[in-house]
């Protein structure tokens, strides 16, 4: 019988009980053993809890990482502390632990696979980026014969699913995300899903993976969807595309780029399919070609799914360190002014003549080229401009928009959104 503690019993956790009840005999017979779960650890010892954890709840740590029996640890409590403290804790007891924290994990995985290895322990994470979609794993030993070169994704379930609400139903922002927080999709904080800092620790752990260095998610230019407004989807829509929050990591010569960013996605795109929760994640290896993984990226049972075949792996491996920190090159981040986009551009200036020939002069002397320009909604003797530009470097656009933005014919700037696919 082997003995685990849950250091969590929120969605995840819950998942992980009733993914562990149900499963349980073809679990047993996969491993060779009974995995019983001993103790789990919750903040509010108050609460009502499903009958399937009595007698199991602790609110001390010590219950757990001093238990000689417990030999698998799973961490399901999410943010940083006390987490990573419990997390080192137990690895250096010689503990097996099993995470979904993607926060700790990019932040501080180099470390606890140092402490792992070192203690012979495993710390596996793949529910760590999403959810239920294999791609550690796979990442880390079915692709390992490639030089990854390419890593496209979608990885936060909680934005997918709102953008995809004020695509499909025209639902408001506001209403979308009340409903991924209901449906327990959403972290503690949203704001850690809607300005793309969720996304930005996923990125890190995969193109630390994928480039073989270590990428944390300050290095990761990031925006959130916090600025889009419904326009800008008709906009998209119109022009055959969806606005998506991308996750882009391209392996350059000597340099990798990174960024989590909103993407204008023509609807051929093998991404712009991708609906609600679901996530997915296109790599590109040098032997291999293009490989996508698809599937939820949030939620109860999908995450439990990845949680518990890890529980699963460390009691199957049982010395440990199988995940090794594969981070041996030392890259540096491109600086996200010279990555190379087609840009989408909504502006509302005055309805004069010659205003358009004043921006397209900033454009030019910037070596801008536009693709496409729309003259949109007229009111108030303003106009709406929509521009597509082809390929440029991120900071010749910054200086073109920074003149633009001085000339007394342009009210605002309203929106600047990459483009995939234009050039
Ligand atoms: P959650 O629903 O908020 O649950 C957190 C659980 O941890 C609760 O049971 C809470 O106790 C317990 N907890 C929090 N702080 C604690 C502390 N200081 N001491 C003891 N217990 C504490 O979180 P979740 O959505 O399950 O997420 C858990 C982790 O999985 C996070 O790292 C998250 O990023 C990751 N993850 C989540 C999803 C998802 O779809 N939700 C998917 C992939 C990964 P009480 O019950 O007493 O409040
Ligand atoms: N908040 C995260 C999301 C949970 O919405 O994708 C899964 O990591």
């Amino acid at each position: 019988m082997i003995q685990i503690g849950i250091l969590g019993l929120g969605t995840v956790g819950t998942g992980v009980v009733e993914l562990i009840e149900k499963n349980q005999v073809n679990i047993s017979k996969r491993i060779g053993d009974h995995i019983n779960i001993k103790k789990i650890l919750v903040k509010n010892i108050n609460k009502e809890r499903s009958s399937l954890v009595e007698g199991k709840i602790t609110d001390k740590f010590e219950d757990i990482v001093e238990d000689e029996d417990i030999s698998v640890i799973v961490e399901v409590m999410g943010g940083e502390e006390p987490a990573l403290t419990y997390i080192r804790e137990a690895l250096k007891r010689g503990k097996n632990v099993v995470t979904a924290n993607k926060e700790i994990i990019s932040k501080y995985g180099k470390e606890l696979l140092k402490i792992s290895s070192a203690n012979n322990v495993n710390l596996l994470f793949e529910a760590s980026v999403g959810g239920g979609i294999p791609i550690i794993r796979p990442m880390k030993q079915c692709l390992s014969a490639n030089e990854i070169v390419k890593i496209m994704g979608i990885l936060n379930g909680t934005t997918n699913y709102i953008l995809t609400q004020m695509t499909e139903k025209g639902e408001s922002f506001k209403d979308a995300l009340k409903e991924a927080q209901i449906e327990g999709y959403a972290e503690s904080d949203p704001t850690d899903d809607i300005k793309g800092f969720d996304a930005a620790r996923k990125t890190a752990i995969l193109s630390s993976i994928g480039f073989n260095t270590r990428i944390t998610p300050d290095q990761i230019y990031t925006e959130g969807i916090e600025n889009i407004n419904p326009v800008d989807i008709e906009y998209a829509r119109e022009m055959g595309g969806v606005l998506k929050l991308i996750a882009t990591c391209k392996k350059h010569e000597d340099n990798v780029e990174v960024s989590v960013t909103p993407v204008l996605l023509k609807n051929d795109h093998p991404l712009a399919s991708v609906m609600g929760t679901f996530n997915a994640i296109m790599v590109e290896g040098n032997a291999v070609g293009r490989v996508m993984f698809y599937g939820l990226g949030a939620g109860k049972m999908p995450t439990a799914s990845a949680v518990v075949a890890d529980i699963m792996e460390a009691i199957k491996n049982k010395n440990g360190t199988k995940v090794h920190c594969t981070c041996y090159n030392h890259l540096n981040v491109m600086d996200p002014g010279l990555a190379m986009s087609s840009f989408y551009l909504r502006l509302r200036v005055l309805d004069k003549p010659g205003v358009l020939s004043k921006i397209s002069g900033a454009f030019g002397e910037n070596q801008i080229s536009l693709s496409k320009v729309f003259q949109k909604n007229t009111m108030n003797g303003t106009a709406e401009i929509v521009m597509v530009t082809y390929d440029v470097p991120f900071k010749n656009l910054q200086e073109a928009l920074s003149e633009i933005k001085a000339y007394k014919q342009v009210v605002e700037i309203s929106s600047v959104i990459r483009v995939e696919g234009e050039s």
